[in-house]
């Protein structure tokens, strides 16, 4: 029997769709998936379905899987994060040999990651770890790839994976090396932060033209489909022009019967999560992961809706214009890549990961979920300054902002005039004004420390890191608290 090039552990909807997409691109794929209990033939299905007449080998256990590869062997897991992984490495190590190679194509937790990849190379194995983004359609046709672990094995795993990536206009697959260990995970939880802020930037702009400006449906087809052929061209505008135009059965539109509580599946907490490890203010995100968590108390709103009712649907217009909003959804949009990027800069000094942020910008311009036009600037800014801080330094950034800037003040507080949550624009603004405040009102809250904690405060006319105690309370004690920050 002519050998695979290729193992896939997991055929639910994003493996079976991978497996797919590599054998079209002429590689020999073997699968597997087990079966749980009273579950039918997982693998039989597939290969009398889809894969019928096609270039797989069906196996029914890991040794079959195994023995049915090339060496050195490369198997692709695409199961549930978590332990299921764990499991899943576990079985197999004891069928590999020397210089094989396991990808976990999941969305793991990266610090799991990071376990795995020396766990995996101290079996004398190698760990390509890889964010796929692209959903179902993505991992059939094209997604964006992100992959990191061992480096030794990349050479060994690109040709699949760049063949099943999505390309750029100039043929450059959306697949590049990331760098070693959880890299390649950490890089697709960052991108997940960010498809979280995106999406609840547009649900905002969504509310304020419905709720504030009273737009009908067709309206708002129209607004999005229009929106997506300016700076604001991207996958996940262009699916809310398409959601929004979807009836239901009886004709009416379907989002109207789509209950408002937001699931979510950790991807955008752990974003949140690492930025708080890193002492990165990653707030229009966190924002975004708050307004799902908020959303989840459907009773609590329910509740609160009746105590403090107030009617949006007979208020006059907001006094603001659809390209108003516009301005203040891309300004906001802005704030979010360049929180985004500063967590990645921040944790890859932190595991020494030596990030490329412009490559990073550049595979996520194709495939991905979060693919779009804008990100272009991204890999164009960090082309001019490979060592930019903060994005929002770059000419591009400034110029974007301050054109927007008007609009997106005059939004917010129309927004909060007439109590419409945006939380993720607000956020984004406060965030901005934070960052452009030279004297901050840090000083009172150092002050209140050292009050009540005699926690030390530095001053501005001595050099920052020779801290100082006042004896607010007269007690005159010389004890102080030791200075760290966590
Ligand atoms: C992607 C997506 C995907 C994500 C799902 C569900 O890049 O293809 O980010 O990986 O897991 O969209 O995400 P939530 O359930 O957390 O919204």
């Amino acid at each position: 029997m002519e050998l695979a090039d290729i193992g896939m552990i997991g055929l639910a909807v994003m493996g079976e769709n991978l497996a797919m997409n590599m054998e079209s691109k002429g590689f020999r794929v073997a699968v597997y998936n087990r079966n749980a209990p009273g579950e039918e033939g997982v693998v039989e299905r597939f290969m009398t379905g889809r894969a019928a007449g096609r270039n797989f080998i069906g196996t029914h256990t890991i040794e079959e899987l195994v023995s049915s590869l090339k060496m050195p062997r490369k198997i692709m897991m695409m199961v549930r994060a978590g332990d299921p992984v764990d499991d899943v490495i576990s079985q197999l190590v004891p069928f590999l040999t020397l210089g094989d190679v396991i990808i976990d194509g999941g969305n793991s937790d990266f610090h799991d990651t990071e376990r795995r990849v020396k766990q995996v190379e101290d079996n004398g194995l190698w760990y390509i770890s890889t964010g796929i983004s692209g959903g179902e359609v993505g991992a059939l046709t094209g997604p964006s790839i992100m992959p990191g672990g061992s480096p030794e094995a990349w050479p060994m795993v690109s040709d699949i994976l760049q063949a099943i990536a999505a390309k750029l206009d100039d043929g450059t697959p959306c697949c590049q090396w990331i760098g070693r260990g959880g890299a390649g995970h950490f890089v697709k939880t960052v991108h997940n932060g960010i498809e979280y802020g995106d999406m609840q930037l547009i649900a905002e702009a969504y509310s304020l033209l419905r709720h504030g400006l009273h737009m009908n449906l067709n309206q708002l087809v129209d607004t999005f489909s229009e929106w997506n052929k300016g700076e604001l061209e991207s996958y996940l505008i262009e699916i809310t022009a398409r959601i929004l135009g979807v009836k239901d059965a009886d004709g009416s539109p379907l989002i109207d019967h789509i209950l408002d509580v937001a699931g979510q599946k950790g991807t955008g907490k752990w974003a949140v999560m690492t930025a708080l490890d890193e002492s990165d203010p990653l707030t229009l995100i966190t924002e975004a992961v708050y307004a799902r968590l908020l959303s989840a108390l459907y009773a609590e709103r329910t509740e609160a809706s009746r105590l403090y009712a107030t009617d949006q649907t007979e208020a006059t217009p907001l006094a603001v214009t659809p390209e108003e909003v516009r301005q203040a959804l891309y300004a906001a949009k802005l704030i979010s890549y360049a929180q985004g990027f500063s967590l990645i800069i921040r944790a890859s000094n932190r595991y020494q990961w030596e990030l490329d942020c412009g490559t990073i910008a550049k595979i996520w311009r194709k495939g991905c979920i979060i693919r779009s036009v804008f990100l272009q600037k991204i890999t164009d800014a960090y082309a001019t300054n490979k060592g930019l801080e903060n994005l929002l330094f770059d000419t591009f950034f400034r110029e974007k902002i301050s054109a927007c800037l008007p609009a997106w003040r005059k939004v917010v507080s129309q927004a909060a005039l007439r109590g419409i949550a945006v939380p993720g624009m607000s956020s984004g603004l406060s965030y901005f004004d934070g960052l452009c405040t030279l004297h901050s009102v840090a000083n009172l809250i150092q002050a209140q420390r050292d009050f009540f904690g005699a926690h030390l405060y530095e001053r501005t006319d001595q050099p920052q890191g020779t801290f100082f105690h006042t004896d607010w309370n007269g007690v005159g004690s010389e004890n102080v608290s030791t200075v760290y920050n966590r």
